[in-house]
């Protein structure tokens, strides 16, 4: 019986998704990594450093700077996204999440933040979420991002709930991949194409209600 949710947060509750885009284009660009929708879909849910790794990867720049140069990489990404994640209001929740977990509050459903981003608590400060989550994984903590399932078993373990009690909400393909790792239900919100290995898969966030997984899980 499902007692909790594991949320993602960029690209799920709100978009921040496009500006870790429009921040890391940018780092692409200067690199002289070409910059493709596929790159930008593998970099959602990866870690700070492992986005770097990938972007230099594939532009075949991977033995091109120090590791000084690269924090500086990632260094100026993070200014320039917190930057764009400053205009953040409850305004700029993804249509029907606030709906959402207010039902799964009202439900008495556990709710746990299952994010790789640093920068997640100041986001759900903004968003006026803090107070939603019984708990937030802290990713400084982790010693393996997504894909890896460490990140979604630490989330059940912040709700006290067996993986198997627990719904992981994620809009990338790697951020499912760790949730069927740790051997929870996934909730894939977006392109089915991306997102297949999902057990669930809403094209967007408005369709997501309680009603519409009871329905999928039979
Ligand atoms: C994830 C995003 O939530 O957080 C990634 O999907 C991002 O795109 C990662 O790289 C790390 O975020 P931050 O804020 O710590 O750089
Ligand atoms: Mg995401």
């Amino acid at each position: 019986e499902i007692k909790g949710f594991a949320f993602d947060l960029d690209g799920v509750i709100t978009d921040t998704a496009k500006f870790h885009a429009q921040a890391w284009q940018q780092v692409a660009d200067k690199v002289g990594t070409n910059w493709t929708e596929d790159l930008a879909d593998g970099l959602k849910g990866i870690s700070r450093m492992d986005s770097l790794e990938m972007i230099l990867k594939a532009g075949g720049h991977e033995n091109d700077y120090s590791q000084a140069e690269k924090e500086k990489l990632a260094a100026e990404k993070n200014d320039n996204y917190v930057q764009l994640i400053k205009t953040l209001t409850p305004d700029d929740i993804l249509p029907g999440m606030l709906d959402f977990i207010k039902s799964l509050q009202a439900s008495g459903y556990k709710m746990s933040l299952a994010s790789v981003s640093l920068n997640a608590p100041v986001i759900l400060k903004s968003l006026g979420l803090t107070d939603a989550f019984e708990g937030i994984v802290n990713p400084a903590s982790l010693k393996k991002g997504k894909p890896d399932p460490e990140i979604y078993v630490r989330a059940a373990e912040v709700m006290k709930l067996d993986p198997k009690q627990v719904i992981g909400v994620e809009d990338a393909a790697a951020g499912v991949t760790a949730i069927n790792g740790a051997n929870e239900t996934s909730l894939g919100i977006g392109n089915s194409d991306v997102l297949h290995e999902a057990d669930l898969i809403f094209p967007d966030t408005a369709a997501v209600t309680i009603e519409a997984i009871k329905e999928k899980m039979g």
